[in-house]
Protein backbone atom coordinates (compact mmCIF):
# COMPACT_ATOMS: atom_id res chain seq x y z
CA UNK A 1 0.00 0.00 0.00
CA UNK A 2 1.42 3.47 -0.92
CA UNK A 3 1.68 6.49 1.30
CA UNK A 4 -2.10 7.69 1.25
CA UNK A 5 -3.64 10.89 0.00
CA UNK A 6 -6.01 13.01 2.17
CA UNK A 7 -9.20 11.48 1.54
CA UNK A 8 -7.26 8.10 2.28
CA UNK A 9 -6.01 9.50 5.05
CA UNK A 10 -9.28 10.96 6.35
CA UNK A 11 -10.84 7.53 5.75
CA UNK A 12 -11.85 5.38 9.01
CA UNK A 13 -9.64 2.36 9.23
CA UNK A 14 -10.72 -0.98 8.67
CA UNK A 15 -11.72 -1.29 12.95
CA UNK A 16 -14.82 -1.92 14.71
CA UNK A 17 -16.08 0.67 16.99
CA UNK A 18 -13.97 1.46 20.03
CA UNK A 19 -10.96 0.73 18.55
CA UNK A 20 -10.04 4.13 17.41
CA UNK A 21 -10.42 7.51 18.76
CA UNK A 22 -11.00 11.07 17.42
CA UNK A 23 -7.37 13.51 17.85
CA UNK A 24 -9.97 15.42 19.05
CA UNK A 25 -10.50 14.94 22.20
CA UNK A 26 -6.71 14.95 22.62
CA UNK A 27 -6.82 18.76 21.03
CA UNK A 28 -9.96 20.49 21.25
CA UNK A 29 -10.36 23.71 23.89
CA UNK A 30 -13.90 23.04 24.31
CA UNK A 31 -13.65 19.57 25.05
CA UNK A 32 -10.72 20.06 27.92
CA UNK A 33 -12.95 23.01 29.44
CA UNK A 34 -15.82 20.08 29.24
CA UNK A 35 -13.51 17.61 30.92
CA UNK A 36 -12.63 19.86 33.85
CA UNK A 37 -16.20 20.58 34.80
CA UNK A 38 -17.54 17.19 34.30
CA UNK A 39 -14.88 14.48 35.09
CA UNK A 40 -12.33 16.43 37.16
CA UNK A 41 -14.73 18.30 39.11
CA UNK A 42 -16.60 15.32 39.75
CA UNK A 43 -14.21 12.40 41.08
CA UNK A 44 -11.21 11.57 43.95
CA UNK A 45 -8.23 12.73 42.92
CA UNK A 46 -5.25 11.79 45.05
CA UNK A 47 -3.54 15.09 46.49
CA UNK A 48 -0.47 13.73 48.03
CA UNK A 49 0.39 11.31 50.89
CA UNK A 50 0.23 11.08 54.51
CA UNK A 51 3.74 11.01 55.27
CA UNK A 52 4.25 14.00 53.75
CA UNK A 53 2.00 15.99 56.08
CA UNK A 54 3.85 13.89 59.32
CA UNK A 55 3.06 16.72 62.16
CA UNK A 56 0.30 18.65 63.50
CA UNK A 57 -0.33 21.94 61.26
CA UNK A 58 1.59 20.52 58.32
CA UNK A 59 -0.15 21.40 55.06
CA UNK A 60 0.19 21.44 51.31
CA UNK A 61 -0.75 22.95 48.78
CA UNK A 62 -2.78 21.75 45.11
CA UNK A 63 -5.11 22.49 42.93
CA UNK A 64 -7.99 20.44 41.03
CA UNK A 65 -9.73 21.81 38.20
CA UNK A 66 -8.23 25.52 38.55
CA UNK A 67 -9.79 25.50 42.02
CA UNK A 68 -6.79 25.41 44.47
CA UNK A 69 -7.07 23.08 47.66
CA UNK A 70 -5.13 23.20 50.69
CA UNK A 71 -4.76 19.80 52.91
CA UNK A 72 -3.73 20.31 56.35
CA UNK A 73 -3.27 18.06 59.54
CA UNK A 74 -5.00 19.02 62.78
CA UNK A 75 -3.38 19.07 66.09
CA UNK A 76 -6.24 16.12 66.59
CA UNK A 77 -3.75 14.39 63.84
CA UNK A 78 -6.84 14.46 61.10
CA UNK A 79 -6.17 15.48 57.65
CA UNK A 80 -9.13 17.63 56.37
CA UNK A 81 -9.07 19.16 53.20
CA UNK A 82 -10.77 22.66 52.35
CA UNK A 83 -10.93 25.25 49.31
CA UNK A 84 -8.07 27.30 49.61
CA UNK A 85 -9.97 30.38 49.32
CA UNK A 86 -10.51 33.43 51.61
CA UNK A 87 -14.42 34.19 52.04
CA UNK A 88 -13.67 37.60 52.24
CA UNK A 89 -12.60 38.89 48.98
CA UNK A 90 -11.22 35.57 47.22
CA UNK A 91 -7.75 35.80 48.05
CA UNK A 92 -5.93 32.49 47.49
CA UNK A 93 -5.15 32.00 51.51
CA UNK A 94 -2.02 29.98 51.12
CA UNK A 95 0.46 29.85 48.27
CA UNK A 96 3.51 27.99 49.76
CA UNK A 97 2.91 24.57 47.79
CA UNK A 98 3.99 23.01 51.44
CA UNK A 99 4.72 23.94 55.12
CA UNK A 100 3.76 24.26 58.55
CA UNK A 101 1.15 26.52 59.84
CA UNK A 102 2.31 25.69 63.58
CA UNK A 103 5.08 28.63 63.63
CA UNK A 104 4.18 32.34 63.42
CA UNK A 105 5.08 34.05 60.12
CA UNK A 106 5.32 37.96 59.20
CA UNK A 107 1.89 37.47 57.67
CA UNK A 108 0.27 34.63 59.34
CA UNK A 109 -0.46 34.23 63.19
CA UNK A 110 0.73 30.42 64.71
CA UNK A 111 -1.39 27.20 64.41
CA UNK A 112 -3.63 29.54 61.73
CA UNK A 113 -4.32 29.88 58.41
CA UNK A 114 -4.11 33.52 57.74
CA UNK A 115 -4.91 35.03 54.70
CA UNK A 116 -2.37 38.10 54.18
CA UNK A 117 -4.77 40.17 52.39
CA UNK A 118 -7.10 41.43 55.44
CA UNK A 119 -5.65 39.12 58.09
CA UNK A 120 -9.07 36.85 58.64
CA UNK A 121 -7.42 33.64 60.25
CA UNK A 122 -9.08 30.29 60.18
CA UNK A 123 -7.85 27.38 62.66
CA UNK A 124 -7.15 23.71 61.24
CA UNK A 125 -11.34 22.75 60.77
CA UNK A 126 -11.73 25.54 58.77
CA UNK A 127 -13.93 28.06 61.33
CA UNK A 128 -12.71 31.40 61.05
CA UNK A 129 -11.72 32.61 64.16
CA UNK A 130 -10.58 36.08 63.38
CA UNK A 131 -11.74 38.81 61.66
CA UNK A 132 -9.76 42.49 62.02
CA UNK A 133 -12.28 44.91 63.19
CA UNK A 134 -14.82 42.73 62.89
CA UNK A 135 -17.80 44.72 64.83
CA UNK A 136 -16.50 47.96 63.71
CA UNK A 137 -17.12 47.39 59.87
CA UNK A 138 -19.91 44.71 60.02
CA UNK A 139 -21.99 45.46 63.22
CA UNK A 140 -23.81 42.89 64.09
CA UNK A 141 -24.87 41.48 60.50
CA UNK A 142 -21.71 39.30 59.55
CA UNK A 143 -19.45 37.36 62.33
CA UNK A 144 -16.62 34.51 62.15
CA UNK A 145 -19.78 31.70 61.75
CA UNK A 146 -20.63 32.96 58.34
CA UNK A 147 -17.36 32.88 57.09
CA UNK A 148 -16.12 29.55 57.73
CA UNK A 149 -13.80 28.27 54.67
CA UNK A 150 -15.66 25.65 51.86
CA UNK A 151 -15.21 22.23 53.51
CA UNK A 152 -14.22 19.56 51.24
CA UNK A 153 -14.89 15.71 51.18
CA UNK A 154 -11.24 14.06 51.81
CA UNK A 155 -9.97 10.26 52.83
CA UNK A 156 -6.60 8.94 53.67
CA UNK A 157 -6.71 5.32 52.10
CA UNK A 158 -4.82 2.78 49.84
CA UNK A 159 -1.55 2.90 51.95
CA UNK A 160 -2.06 6.50 53.23
CA UNK A 161 -2.23 8.57 50.23
CA UNK A 162 -4.95 11.49 51.01
CA UNK A 163 -7.90 11.74 48.21
CA UNK A 164 -9.95 14.90 47.92
CA UNK A 165 -13.19 15.51 45.91
CA UNK A 166 -14.35 19.13 44.76
CA UNK A 167 -18.33 17.20 45.21
CA UNK A 168 -19.84 16.87 48.38
CA UNK A 169 -22.21 14.16 46.62
CA UNK A 170 -19.20 11.56 45.02
CA UNK A 171 -19.30 7.98 45.52
CA UNK A 172 -17.46 6.90 48.60
CA UNK A 173 -13.66 6.20 47.80
CA UNK A 174 -14.13 2.28 48.56
CA UNK A 175 -16.91 2.51 45.96
CA UNK A 176 -14.97 4.60 43.46
CA UNK A 177 -11.17 2.37 42.99
CA UNK A 178 -11.83 -0.28 45.87
CA UNK A 179 -11.85 -3.25 43.56
CA UNK A 180 -8.67 -1.73 41.23
CA UNK A 181 -6.71 -1.89 44.16
CA UNK A 182 -7.24 -4.92 45.31
CA UNK A 183 -4.50 -6.46 43.64
CA UNK A 184 -1.71 -4.28 45.77
CA UNK A 185 -3.25 -3.51 48.57
CA UNK A 186 -2.58 -6.19 51.20
CA UNK A 187 1.50 -4.56 50.30
CA UNK A 188 0.47 -1.02 50.23
CA UNK A 189 -0.85 -1.74 54.17
CA UNK A 190 0.57 -3.54 55.88
CA UNK A 191 2.77 -1.39 57.51
CA UNK A 192 3.29 2.50 56.91
CA UNK A 193 4.62 3.99 53.41
CA UNK A 194 7.06 6.96 53.53
CA UNK A 195 7.95 9.40 50.48
CA UNK A 196 11.21 9.54 49.43
CA UNK A 197 11.09 11.47 46.10
CA UNK A 198 9.04 13.83 44.42
CA UNK A 199 9.77 15.75 41.45
CA UNK A 200 7.19 17.13 39.10
CA UNK A 201 7.37 18.16 35.38
CA UNK A 202 4.92 20.02 32.90
CA UNK A 203 4.52 18.13 29.30
CA UNK A 204 3.27 19.59 26.00
CA UNK A 205 0.48 16.95 25.97
CA UNK A 206 -2.82 16.08 26.79
CA UNK A 207 -3.21 14.79 30.31
CA UNK A 208 -5.00 11.28 28.65
CA UNK A 209 -1.95 10.62 26.33
CA UNK A 210 0.07 10.42 29.88
CA UNK A 211 -2.73 7.81 31.22
CA UNK A 212 -2.58 5.87 27.98
CA UNK A 213 1.20 5.22 28.36
CA UNK A 214 0.83 3.78 31.89
CA UNK A 215 -1.94 1.65 30.99
CA UNK A 216 -0.57 -0.03 27.51
CA UNK A 217 2.86 -1.74 27.77
CA UNK A 218 2.75 -2.73 23.62
CA UNK A 219 4.99 0.45 23.95
CA UNK A 220 7.76 -1.98 25.63
CA UNK A 221 9.05 -1.96 22.33
CA UNK A 222 10.26 2.07 23.14
CA UNK A 223 12.00 0.41 26.54
CA UNK A 224 14.91 -1.42 25.95
CA UNK A 225 15.06 -2.05 29.54
CA UNK A 226 11.91 -3.38 29.77
CA UNK A 227 12.50 -5.80 26.74
CA UNK A 228 15.48 -6.73 28.18
CA UNK A 229 13.92 -8.10 31.56
CA UNK A 230 10.83 -8.70 30.52
CA UNK A 231 9.59 -10.18 27.33
CA UNK A 232 9.01 -13.78 27.91
CA UNK A 233 6.39 -16.32 28.26
CA UNK A 234 5.62 -14.70 31.58
CA UNK A 235 5.56 -11.72 30.65
CA UNK A 236 3.26 -11.83 27.59
CA UNK A 237 0.58 -14.01 30.12
CA UNK A 238 0.58 -10.64 32.17
CA UNK A 239 -3.69 -9.66 32.27
CA UNK A 240 -5.02 -6.49 31.61
CA UNK A 241 -8.31 -6.46 34.21
CA UNK A 242 -10.89 -3.60 34.12
CA UNK A 243 -12.66 -2.65 36.44
CA UNK A 244 -15.98 -0.45 36.87
CA UNK A 245 -15.37 3.25 36.91
CA UNK A 246 -12.93 3.21 34.00
CA UNK A 247 -10.13 1.74 35.91
CA UNK A 248 -7.64 -0.72 34.81
CA UNK A 249 -4.95 -3.58 36.46
CA UNK A 250 -1.94 -4.57 34.54
CA UNK A 251 -1.35 -7.74 36.22
CA UNK A 252 1.95 -8.77 37.52
CA UNK A 253 5.28 -11.57 36.42
CA UNK A 254 8.26 -11.79 37.50
CA UNK A 255 10.75 -9.28 36.22
CA UNK A 256 14.60 -10.60 35.27
CA UNK A 257 16.46 -8.02 36.66
CA UNK A 258 19.35 -9.42 36.52
CA UNK A 259 19.20 -10.07 33.09
CA UNK A 260 20.78 -5.85 32.29
CA UNK A 261 23.78 -5.54 33.09
CA UNK A 262 24.27 -3.61 36.04
CA UNK A 263 20.93 -4.65 37.53
CA UNK A 264 20.91 -6.95 40.64
CA UNK A 265 17.10 -8.72 41.92
CA UNK A 266 15.13 -6.79 44.40
CA UNK A 267 13.31 -10.07 46.00
CA UNK A 268 14.92 -9.11 49.63
CA UNK A 269 12.97 -5.28 49.62
CA UNK A 270 10.21 -6.70 47.91
CA UNK A 271 7.00 -4.88 49.78
CA UNK A 272 5.52 -6.96 52.34
CA UNK A 273 3.03 -10.11 50.85
CA UNK A 274 4.37 -9.54 47.41
CA UNK A 275 6.11 -12.68 45.65
CA UNK A 276 9.72 -11.42 44.84
CA UNK A 277 10.58 -8.96 41.81
CA UNK A 278 6.43 -8.49 41.04
CA UNK A 279 5.68 -5.49 39.30
CA UNK A 280 1.90 -4.47 39.37
CA UNK A 281 0.14 -1.01 37.99
CA UNK A 282 -2.93 0.14 39.18
CA UNK A 283 -4.20 2.95 36.34
CA UNK A 284 -6.73 5.18 37.94
CA UNK A 285 -9.61 6.74 35.71
CA UNK A 286 -9.32 10.20 34.64
CA UNK A 287 -5.48 10.06 34.74
CA UNK A 288 -3.59 8.51 38.04
CA UNK A 289 -1.07 5.87 38.46
CA UNK A 290 0.53 3.27 41.16
CA UNK A 291 3.17 1.30 40.43
CA UNK A 292 4.93 -1.19 42.05
CA UNK A 293 7.85 -2.54 41.39
CA UNK A 294 8.72 -4.97 44.15
CA UNK A 295 10.73 -3.21 46.16
CA UNK A 296 9.29 0.84 45.52
CA UNK A 297 5.96 2.12 44.80
CA UNK A 298 5.75 5.01 41.97
CA UNK A 299 2.60 7.06 41.89
CA UNK A 300 1.94 9.62 39.45
CA UNK A 301 -1.00 12.34 39.60
CA UNK A 302 -1.73 14.44 36.62
CA UNK A 303 -2.89 18.15 36.62
CA UNK A 304 -4.20 18.58 33.17
CA UNK A 305 -2.86 22.65 32.69
CA UNK A 306 -4.82 22.89 28.94
CA UNK A 307 -5.79 20.31 26.09
CA UNK A 308 -1.71 20.50 25.25
CA UNK A 309 -0.17 20.63 28.68
CA UNK A 310 -0.55 18.89 31.95
CA UNK A 311 1.76 18.71 35.01
CA UNK A 312 2.46 15.29 36.05
CA UNK A 313 3.72 15.11 39.95
CA UNK A 314 6.21 11.81 40.34
CA UNK A 315 6.47 10.33 43.95
CA UNK A 316 8.13 7.62 45.17
CA UNK A 317 7.81 5.42 48.26
CA UNK A 318 9.35 2.97 50.50
CA UNK A 319 8.47 1.58 53.84
CA UNK A 320 8.73 4.00 57.16
CA UNK A 321 10.47 1.08 58.72
CA UNK A 322 13.49 1.11 56.20
CA UNK A 323 17.24 1.29 57.67
CA UNK A 324 18.86 3.98 56.10
CA UNK A 325 20.91 1.27 54.30
CA UNK A 326 17.19 -0.37 52.94
CA UNK A 327 16.17 3.47 51.93
CA UNK A 328 19.52 4.30 49.42
CA UNK A 329 19.18 0.84 48.05
CA UNK A 330 15.05 1.63 47.51
CA UNK A 331 16.12 4.88 46.44
CA UNK A 332 18.61 3.27 43.59
CA UNK A 333 16.07 0.81 42.44
CA UNK A 334 13.20 3.37 42.01
CA UNK A 335 15.81 5.95 40.14
CA UNK A 336 17.63 3.55 37.89
CA UNK A 337 14.34 3.18 36.23
CA UNK A 338 12.43 6.13 36.43
CA UNK A 339 15.02 8.63 37.64
CA UNK A 340 15.97 11.26 35.33
CA UNK A 341 18.60 9.35 34.11
CA UNK A 342 16.60 5.51 35.00
CA UNK A 343 16.06 3.05 32.20
CA UNK A 344 12.34 4.17 31.42
CA UNK A 345 10.25 7.40 32.44
CA UNK A 346 12.23 9.68 30.35
CA UNK A 347 11.45 7.26 27.39
CA UNK A 348 7.45 7.57 27.96
CA UNK A 349 8.01 11.10 28.50
CA UNK A 350 9.23 10.96 24.78
CA UNK A 351 6.17 9.25 23.36
CA UNK A 352 3.87 11.77 24.95
CA UNK A 353 5.62 14.80 23.77
CA UNK A 354 5.60 13.47 20.33
CA UNK A 355 2.26 12.92 20.34
CA UNK A 356 1.62 16.10 21.91
CA UNK A 357 3.48 17.84 19.43
CA UNK A 358 1.62 16.55 16.71
CA UNK A 359 -1.95 16.62 18.29
CA UNK A 360 -2.27 20.62 19.35
CA UNK A 361 -4.70 22.50 18.99
CA UNK A 362 -6.19 23.18 15.75
CA UNK A 363 -4.14 20.34 13.89
CA UNK A 364 -5.86 18.39 12.03
CA UNK A 365 -8.40 15.40 13.92
CA UNK A 366 -7.15 11.96 12.84
CA UNK A 367 -7.85 8.78 13.75
CA UNK A 368 -5.91 6.81 17.17
CA UNK A 369 -5.83 3.31 16.88
CA UNK A 370 -7.07 0.86 20.00
CA UNK A 371 -7.68 -2.03 18.28
CA UNK A 372 -5.18 -4.65 19.24
CA UNK A 373 -7.20 -7.93 20.78
CA UNK A 374 -4.45 -10.56 22.75
CA UNK A 375 -6.43 -12.24 24.79
CA UNK A 376 -6.79 -9.31 27.24
CA UNK A 377 -3.16 -9.82 27.73
CA UNK A 378 -0.57 -7.17 28.03
CA UNK A 379 -0.19 -5.99 24.45
CA UNK A 380 -4.01 -6.01 23.97
CA UNK A 381 -5.33 -2.37 23.95
CA UNK A 382 -8.08 -3.30 25.84
CA UNK A 383 -7.06 -1.11 28.88
CA UNK A 384 -7.59 1.97 26.23
CA UNK A 385 -10.79 0.72 24.96
CA UNK A 386 -12.03 0.09 28.84
CA UNK A 387 -10.96 3.87 29.99
CA UNK A 388 -12.36 5.84 26.47
CA UNK A 389 -15.59 4.29 26.75
CA UNK A 390 -15.61 5.28 30.75
CA UNK A 391 -14.74 8.73 29.67
CA UNK A 392 -17.35 8.60 26.67
CA UNK A 393 -20.07 8.58 29.43
CA UNK A 394 -18.46 10.99 31.77
CA UNK A 395 -18.32 13.39 28.45
CA UNK A 396 -21.54 12.82 26.98
CA UNK A 397 -19.41 12.37 23.97
CA UNK A 398 -18.82 9.70 21.50
CA UNK A 399 -15.12 9.21 21.74
CA UNK A 400 -14.50 8.17 17.90
CA UNK A 401 -16.49 11.30 16.85
CA UNK A 402 -16.85 13.42 20.04
CA UNK A 403 -19.61 16.37 17.65
CA UNK A 404 -21.99 12.95 18.71
CA UNK A 405 -23.60 11.90 21.74
CA UNK A 406 -21.96 8.50 23.81
CA UNK A 407 -23.04 5.29 22.78
CA UNK A 408 -22.06 1.85 23.53
CA UNK A 409 -19.23 0.69 21.27
CA UNK A 410 -21.09 -2.17 19.00
CA UNK A 411 -23.53 0.91 18.39
CA UNK A 412 -20.98 2.76 17.13
CA UNK A 413 -20.13 0.92 14.88
S1 LIG B 1 -9.38 38.44 51.06
FE1 LIG B 1 -8.80 37.31 52.78
S2 LIG B 1 -8.89 38.67 54.41
FE2 LIG B 1 -9.57 39.80 52.73
FE1 LIG C 1 6.43 3.15 29.48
Amino acid sequence: MPARNHNQWKANPPLKGGEWIDSRIYSDPEIYEQELEDIFKKVWVPICHESELPDPYDFRTATIAREPVVVARGPDNVVRAFLNVCPHRGMMIERRPSGSFEEAAPSGNPKRMTCMFHGWQYDMKGNCVYISREKEGYQDRLCKEDTGLRRLRCEVNFGGFIWVSLDDKVMSLEDWCGDAFKCIRKPLEAEPLEIFHYHKAVIGTNYKLWHDTNSEFYHDFMHYHNRVTGFNDAYFARENTAFKHGHVNVGSFEVQYDEYEGFESRAELSFPGLPPNQWYMVDLFPGMNFNLRGSALRCDIVTPLGPDKVMIEFRGFGLKSDTPEERRTRIDHHNSIWGPFGRNLHEDLIGVAGQGSAMLPGSENRRILHGRHENNLIHDEVGMRHYYDEWGKWMNRLPSDPSQPYMPAEAAE
